[in-house]
This record gives C-alpha cells, sequence and structure tokens, in this order.
C-alpha cells in the first residue's frame, strides 16, 4: 500500500511561528514519527501533502517523502486530492500529520482489514473518554457507519457520542480519486473534509466499514500546545516504565525525560531533572544526575555524572564528572578520569586515570595518561583566527592557574610550575616556569 501524510495545515491552535507537524514530541518531529509508523507498517511510498511554510515541513522530512504542495489550505479533503495524482497502487493509507503515537501494529491491522473486507473506506475509530474536539462517528440503528460529523458541526446528540474518527483511513485509490472533487464545502469551516468521503461512497452503494483501536492515547491528534505536552509527557512515562522494568532505578520518574531511543544498563540510578537524549548509550552501575543533561553520548559502566552537560561525548567506565562540567561535542574521557567543578572540555581527549578537577577550560586538546590538570588551568586554543592544539603527555603535572597558548607540547612526565604562561613545547621531564620571580622587600612595612 502507498500512504498519504496530510501535513499542510498551519496549526492555528498551536499559536505558533512554526507549522504544527515539525513541532516535537520527546525530541522527534510529530510529521517524523508519524512517518515512522508508516514504515513499520511496511508502507514504501510516502506522499507528504505540505503547504504553510513547507520550505520548513520539507527541511525536516528530507528525502522520506515525495512532497504534494497545497497552496491554499482548503481542508483535509483538498489536502487528499493535492496528493492523489502520486498515488499508483490499488490501495491507499490516508494519515493526519500531527497524530504522532500512532503504532505501526495499528496502520497494520487497519490495512488488512480493508483489504480482507475489499471495502472503499476503512476508518480507524477509537472511544474517548472526552470526545471534544474530535469529529464523531455516526451509526445507524444496525451500528453501520453513516457519517463523520465535526465537533463544530454537530448538535446536541452527536456531541454526546464518544466514538471519534482518528484521521486515519484507507481507501480504494480509484473510487476515492472519483469522489475527492464532488466534496463541498459546506459546513462550518468552510474546509472540504475528507470525512465526507463517507456518505458519498454510501450513497453509491460501496462498502464502508471501521475498524477500533484500544488505546486512545496512541491515535490522540496535537491541536494546540496542552495536548502537546501531554503526549509528551506519555511518551517520556513509558520510556521510564520500560527502564525501571529493565532494572533502571530511577528515584522520581515525573521528572526524568529520557528519549526513546536511549538505552541504560541496569543497576544504574538516574536522579531528578535529568535529560537524556537522543541516541545516549549509558552502561550498567552508573550514578547518573541530578540535574543532568546528557545528549547524542556513549557512556561507559560505573560512571557518575552529577549537576552536568555532556553532548556528543564518549565517556569511559568508572569516570567522575561534575558537579557543574561542561562536555561539549568531540570529547572522550577515558576510564578512571575525574573531570570535577566548573571544568568546560571542548574537543578534547583525556587519557585514562587523568584528572581536570576544578575550573579549567581544555580545548582542541590531547592529554595523555595519569596527567593532573592543575585548578584553573586553560588552554588558550584560539588566536582570534584559528584553532590550535594543546597535547600534554603521559604523567604530566600542570601546576594552578596555568595558561597553555597553543600550539604547544607539555612533555612526558614534566612538571609546570604554577601560574605560568607557556608558550614554547616542554620537553620530558622538564620543569617549566613561566612567571616573574618573587619578590621581597624587608621591613618595607615598616
Ligand atoms: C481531523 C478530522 C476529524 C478527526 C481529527 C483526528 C477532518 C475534516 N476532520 O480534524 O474528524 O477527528 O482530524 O485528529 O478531516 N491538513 C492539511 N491541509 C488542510 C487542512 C489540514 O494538510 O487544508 C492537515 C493538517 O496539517 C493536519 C491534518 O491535516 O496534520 C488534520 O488537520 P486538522 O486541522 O488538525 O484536523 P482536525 O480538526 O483535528
Ligand atoms: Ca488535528
Amino acid at each position: 500500500m502507498e500512504g498519504i501524510i496530510l501535513a499542510a495545515g498551519k496549526g492555528t491552535r498551536m499559536k505558533s511561528e512554526l507549522p504544527k507537524v515539525i513541532h516535537e514530541v520527546a525530541g522527534v518531529p510529530m510529521v517524523i514519527r508519524v512517518y515512522h509508523a508508516l514504515k513499520e507498517a511496511g508502507v514504501e511510498k510516502i506522499v507528504a501533502v505540505v503547504g504553510y511554510q513547507k520550505e520548513k515541513v520539507a527541511e525536516v522530512l528530507g528525502d522520506r517523502a515525495v512532497l504534494a504542495v497545497q497552496e491554499e489550505q482548503l481542508g483535509t479533503g483538498h489536502a487528499a486530492q493535492v496528493a492523489m495524482p502520486y498515488i499508483n497502487d490499488e490501495n491507499v493509507l490516508i494519515v493526519a500529520g500531527d497524530t504522532p503515537l500512532l503504532k505501526g501494529a495499528t496502520l497494520e491491522a487497519l490495512c488488512k482489514r480493508h483489504v480482507e473486507t475489499g471495502a472503499s473506506a476503512t476508518v480507524l475509530t477509537c472511544f474517548l473518554g472526552k470526545p471534544y474536539g474530535y469529529g464523531r462517528i455516526v451509526r445507524d440503528g444496525y451500528g453501520k457507519i453513516i457519517k463523520i460529523v465535526e465537533e463544530k458541526d454537530a448538535n446536541f446528540e452527536e456531541k454526546q457520542i464518544a466514538e471519534v474518527n482518528t484521521g486515519i483511513y484507507c481507501f480504494k485509490t480509484s473510487e476515492l480519486k472519483e469522489i475527492l472533487p464532488l466534496l463541498k464545502a459546506e459546513n462550518a469551516q468552510k474546509e472540504y473534509y475528507l470525512t465526507d468521503v463517507i456518505p458519498l461512497l454510501l450513497s453509491r452503494g460501496k462498502g464502508v466499514e471501521t475498524i477500533t483501536v484500544q488505546d486512545e492515547t496512541e491515535v490522540m491528534g496535537v491541536n494546540d500546545r496542552l495536548q502537546l505536552y501531554k503526549l509528551t509527557k506519555e511518551v517520556y512515562r513509558k520510556k521510564a516504565e520500560t527502564l525501571m522494568q529493565e532494572g533502571v532505578t530511577i528515584i522520581d520518574p515525573e521528572t526524568v525525560y529520557i528519549g526513546e531511543e536511549v538505552v541504560v544498563g541496569r543497576d544504574t540510578v538516574i536522579y531528578p531533572n535529568t535529560f537524556i537524549e537522543g541516541t545516549t548509550v549509558i552502561g550498567s552501575g552508573c550514578v547518573i544526575g541530578p540535574n543532568t543533561r546528557i545528549k547524542n553520548s556513549t557512556i561507559g559502566n560505573d560512571t557518575e555524572i552529577t549537576y552536568s552537560v555532556v553532548i556528543e561525548t564518549r565517556i569511559g567506565d568508572r569516570v567522575n564528572i561534575g558537579p557543574f562540567a561542561y562536555l561539549r561535542p568531540g570529547s572522550e574521557i577515558a576510564a578512571e578520569v575525574k573531570i570535577g567543578d566548573f571544568v568546560e572540555i571542548k574537543k578534547s581527549y583525556i587519557g585514562e586515570g587523568s584528572k581536570v578537577p576544578h575550573l579549567s577550560y581544555i580545548g582542541d586538546a590531547v592529554i595523555g595518561r595519569g596527567v593532573n590538570v592543575g585548578a584553573g588551568t586553560i588552554t588558550c586554543n584560539y588566536d582570534g583566527k584559528a584553532k590550535w592544539e594543546t597535547v600534554i603527555e603521559d604523567g604530566a603535572f600542570i601546576g594552578s592557574n596555568t595558561n597553555l597558548v597553543a600550539p604547544i607540547k607539555v612533555g612526558k612526565n614534566s612538571v609546570v610550575g604554577a601560574g605560568s604562561t607557556l608558550t614554547e613545547d616542554v620537553p620530558e621531564k622538564a620543569l617549566a616556569i613561566a612567571r616573574a620571580r618573587q619578590y621581597i622587600k624587608e621591613d618595607y612595612v615598616k
């Protein structure tokens, strides 16, 4: 089957400068989530209808979908019509771009039912505790679907119906192509409703089926920020529950935000106010948080990270990070390293067992094993035009408050006196001091 994602709407109720479908749920744009559901269901060709700020939606989609442009957003029926010329398969699956928690398996069940019954249309419905805002499924005395009525067009009785349209359907392509041009915008919103295809098909004696999904969160649409929040919360809650079931301790799952792709090993403890995002992988026996953000990073086993920010960094086993450290992209921290308070590391390698315990900036540096970097050490990596490298070899001892003006190399097992500003390389096992000698004026105070 081929698929269509309706993603041209503005999303007025979001009150946003951005098109609705690129807003993120737990770090993933809604339209990408819908795309993944279609892919999971085995849909190969996907047409996305774009319109409002189409460049932005297109950028997010990349080359995942064929784009059909709906210049004016005249309604879901009109949006489907714009996409139909790109559809060649016998059947088509149509999904709204604003139902982000949709599962591939549900779409698969819908398509299967559609093909098995040979219906002209199959509507995915759901019973909601609070159906407000959704199109309602109106049935006759025999329980057969007659039409779908939108909230704004519904009368009092229709508003009591708890069964709603999820905005997800399968259609026979040829019949949909015939019917769509017949839609009229005679409704409260003056839009061409895709839902009006149902009574038109029925009036021609065509079969319309429904299938009901049980889990309502799966088909909840996002029309405003409150709904966006609710679904985001749901994703984080589920992820925390899964991790706890797999042997991770989470002190308070209400206050941790862990992306669905994140992997965490057993007996790791996650403290509150912690964000773990993207493709992060954390080993076992770690202590993470409180108040920590880790993004697209790999962390070994038995490592502790507290009150810190770690972005695109690899960290080994038995490392201690923080409090208040900032590890920036492209850094690698080997096993048993200590990165302490108020330390920033950028695009640097820190070798096994080395320590950068306090108040340092380490950028574009390669630091060997067993190095001690004294408090307040700065790698002066930038000369105003270009960035340069600092190399500190194994076993070197850098005294406190040292400036290392790059490019520079500090040799193996050498010592740098505190308060030095070094501009030249230091040989192995040497002592380098670059500061004014102390000067004593006897009896000065007298
Ligand atoms: C729609 C359904 C409603 C259903 C609900 C489920 C119609 C008329 N109503 O209502 O029955 O209960 O979804 O969530 O279909 N879009 C376009 N072009 C347009 C208009 C919309 O591409 O001209 C896209 C939007 O970007 C969005 C999707 O279609 O992704 C649904 O549009 P939206 O305005 O959110 O429809 P609802 O009012 O939620
Ligand atoms: Ca919607």
